[in-house]
């Protein structure tokens, strides 16, 4: 019997339903029109009505456009293979991504549609690009894990920083400061807590993931390691309290900083105009590597007290199961309010905004790095500013980049597993961003 040819859609969004998905949803709808590239959208998930309940939330006027519901679940290969054959991009909002995203990887690439995600979990990460790379290339499926505020504001907001280092000045690290501001409480969904517990419980997996796969290429970095600090700083020149946290991002700018060392041109599109080659090649010409960490910083030592109750809770109880019953039992209580079953409500995520700091430290002249005992001359302070980060922001980046995607195809590589900023970074993706509320300023 004939196989029925299903329809496909520009994007499918995947977890539709979820907290995070149903702003993808509202921010996608934005932008779909005869006229643009997203011209057919669909929403999967593994429930029906919630999926509708989700399209009545997310649509502005009372009668919501007639959008094709899909019905998936991670845990039913074949309808993730029916749901990938449907799309030419799909954006995966189900989380942890530790637990079901595998599957769904599997699917996209085996389907050779694109797959980006919202993921913040390293290992999962760089284990999708330790199995699935190699297949991604040859099925010319893009596979971009962190498309949302993990880590497109620090990937961006430091080749930002980086390019403002005009020769013979060259940076040596570049920190980054993350600064959430509210007059009401801010507050994160469950789910990424969640995502935090089993990252830490799995430590040990990552480590050995690491030590198993090929040795990436270092970049060379002028100057010294910067010596290791404290982990509470007194950020006088932003006049801010600043915490060091275990960060996705950091792990993230490590990987497109070692792809870039292997490929100093960045990765050629599959059917790139020889203007954007001339760009591609100019864009990668300026960013300079540097070490680089993330902390979250307040402008009262008191409110990073939260933050220190996470980090330590996780790194007390995580490693046990009974321990993690607790955590993921009682999440309110072990981050003193900062993560929640329910959410943030609209009127925390509405007067919620972020600001980004990022402080490059550098040499005047590169011949300086060299001395002994040199220390860094020069600083240079950048900002990437945008509305609240973990589901505003997240929704507004994931969707520029599959606008790219579906309309710049030709100036991306024809396939395979990357982190964003190698992939977006000679893009218009910072314009659009800035058009749509995410600012970078020098
Ligand atoms: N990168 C970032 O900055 C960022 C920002 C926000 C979130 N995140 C990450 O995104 C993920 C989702 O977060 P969230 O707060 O949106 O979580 P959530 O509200 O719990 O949503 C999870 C979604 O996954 C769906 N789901 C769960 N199990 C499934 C299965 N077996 N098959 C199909 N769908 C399934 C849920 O479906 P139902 O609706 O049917 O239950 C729901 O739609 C987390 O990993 C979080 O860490 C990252």
């Amino acid at each position: 019997m004939a196989e029925v040819q299903l329809p496909t859609y520009d994007i499918v969004i995947f977890g539709a339903s979820g907290f995070t998905g149903k702003h993808v949803v509202r921010e996608a709808l934005k932008f779909l029109s005869p006229d643009s590239p997203l011209k057919t959208l669909a929403l999967a998930g593994r429930n029906p009505s919630k999926l509708s309940e989700t399209l009545k939330w997310a649509s502005t006027s009372t009668s919501h456009p007639t959008i094709p519901l899909l019905v998936a679940d991670t845990s039913d290969p074949p309808s993730l293979r029916r749901m990938a054959s449907q799309a030419k991009v799909l954006l995966n909002c189900v989380g942890p991504f530790r637990l079901h995203g595998d599957p769904v990887v599997d699917a996209c690439v085996e389907a050779g549609c694109d797959y980006l995600d919202i993921c913040g979990e390293p290992e999962f990460m760089e284990k999708m690009e330790a199995v699935y790379h190699e297949k991604a290339v040859e099925k010319c499926s893009l596979v971009i894990c962190a498309c949302g505020f993990d880590s497109i504001p620090a990937e961006f907001g430091f080749m930002f920083n980086s390019s403002q280092w005009v020769y013979p000045a060259v940076p040596n690290r570049i920190e980054a400061y993350l600064y959430a501001e509210s007059d009401k409480k801010i507050v994160g969904n469950f789910a990424t807590f969640e995502s935090a517990v089993l990252g830490l419980a799995n430590a040990d997996k990552l480590m050995k993931l690491r030590r198993s796969g090929r040795r990436r290429a270092r970049p060379s970095i002028p100057g010294y390691a910067p010596p290791k600090e404290s982990r509470i700083e007194r950020q006088k020149k932003l006049g801010l309290w600043a915490l060091k946290i275990p960060s996705a991002d950091a792990t993230v700018v490590r990987r497109t900083l070692s792809i870039l060392t292997e490929n100093p041109n960045g990765l050629q599109g599959v059917n790139e105009h020889p203007k954007q080659e001339e760009k591609r090649i100019a864009f990668w010409s300026r960013v300079k590597p540097a070490h680089f960490g993330v902390k979250v910083a307040s402008k009262n030592l008191l409110d990073l007290l939260p933050w220190i109750t996470v980090g330590l809770s996780i790194g007390r109880l995580g490693g046990s199961s009974i321990g993690r019953w607790f955590l993921l039992t009682f999440p309110s209580v072990f981050s003193l309010g900062k993560f929640r079953k329910k959410g943030p409500t609209k009127d925390q995520l509405g007067s919620a905004s972020f600001k980004m700091w990022f402080v490059g430290h550098g040499f005047s002249d590169a011949k300086l790095a060299s001395r002994r005992n040199a220390g860094p001359d020069t600083e240079i302070v950048t900002r990437v500013m945008g509305p609240e980060f973990g589901y505003l922001t997240t929704s507004i980046i994931l969707v520029q980049c599959a606008l790219i995607v579906l309309e710049r195809w030709g100036d991306l590589p024809k396939g395979g597993v990357f982190p964003p900023g190698i992939v977006f970074g000679p893009t218009d993706l910072q314009d659009r961003l800035q058009k749509n509320g995410v600012c970078f300023e020098f």
